[in-house]
């Protein structure tokens, strides 16, 4: 079942300028090498180091919205890099914009599904966290299937983390915060030093989404764990 269903959406003047101009500097498509290519290494593996001009610590953002939360982790984070991936374009372009305006050079993005970025070009054992942030709750028994969090995308979101790296993940959806717990908890390769929901770190912005989280009364948990 495919979680990313790519859409189109007006952009508005300061977006189209920050995709004109920086795009091509900061931005690939995971689909469509005429839309951004993405640089692979020998292996057809996404090459980082080209990527981002520098060999550092990794961090994956999958459904980075409007981009709020990666610029500003990415600020307070300078020396590891950060590739957002959205299937959304106007939030890319949002993100380009508060990566210009704040000077970043530790942030790259993504447009297109997340789940097969990291299927086909992310290195196995290669990142040092993996970040899912109010990920769409598909509230419907039915449509749990397309959950990112999930048994078969966790075991491969798992395989991409270097032993000892994080998946972070965070919902205002109640049940889905049990599931979370629950798919993160019963992988055997993944421990959770929290035992539980962890503390809500002070180092992750609210987002419009989680703020609306908040005004509809829901309470929003946190799931940490580590790969083995
Ligand atoms: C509810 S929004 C949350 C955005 C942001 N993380 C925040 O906290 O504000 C979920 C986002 O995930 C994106 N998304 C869903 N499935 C995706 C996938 N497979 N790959 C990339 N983005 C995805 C959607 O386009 C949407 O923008």
């Amino acid at each position: 079942m495919r979680t990313f269903h790519p859409r189109r959406a007006a952009l508005g003047a300061a977006r189209e300028d920050a995709l004109a101009r920086l795009w091509p500097v900061l931005g690939f498509s995971v689909h469509d090498d005429a839309h951004g290519p993405m640089p692979l290494d020998v292996d057809g593996r996404l090459d980082t180091a080209t990527l981002f001009g520098r060999s550092a610590p990794l961090v994956l953002e999958i459904g980075s919205g409007m981009g709020e939360t990666t610029a500003a982790m990415a600020a307070d984070d300078p020396d590891r890099d950060y590739l957002a991936v959205e299937a959304h374009l106007p939030g890319l372009a949002n993100l380009l914009g508060l990566v210009e305006q704040a000077g970043l050079t530790n942030v790259r993005v993504a447009h297109g599904d997340a789940l097969e970025l990291a299927r086909h070009r992310v290195r196995p054992d290669s990142l040092d966290a993996v970040h899912v942030f109010f990920p769409d709750p598909w509230p419907k028994a039915r449509h749990h299937k397309r959950r990112i969090v999930q048994p078969e995308h966790v075991a491969l979101l798992r395989s991409r983390l270097r032993p000892g790296g994080t998946l972070h993940c965070a919902t205002d959806w109640e049940e889905y915060a049990h599931a979370m717990l629950d798919v993160l908890t019963a992988d055997p390769e993944l421990e959770n030093p929290a035992g539980g929901f962890a503390p809500r770190p002070a180092h992750r912005p609210v987002t419009k989404f989680e703020q609306r989280g908040l005004d509809l009364g829901h309470t929003v948990h946190d799931v940490v764990v580590r790969r083995r």
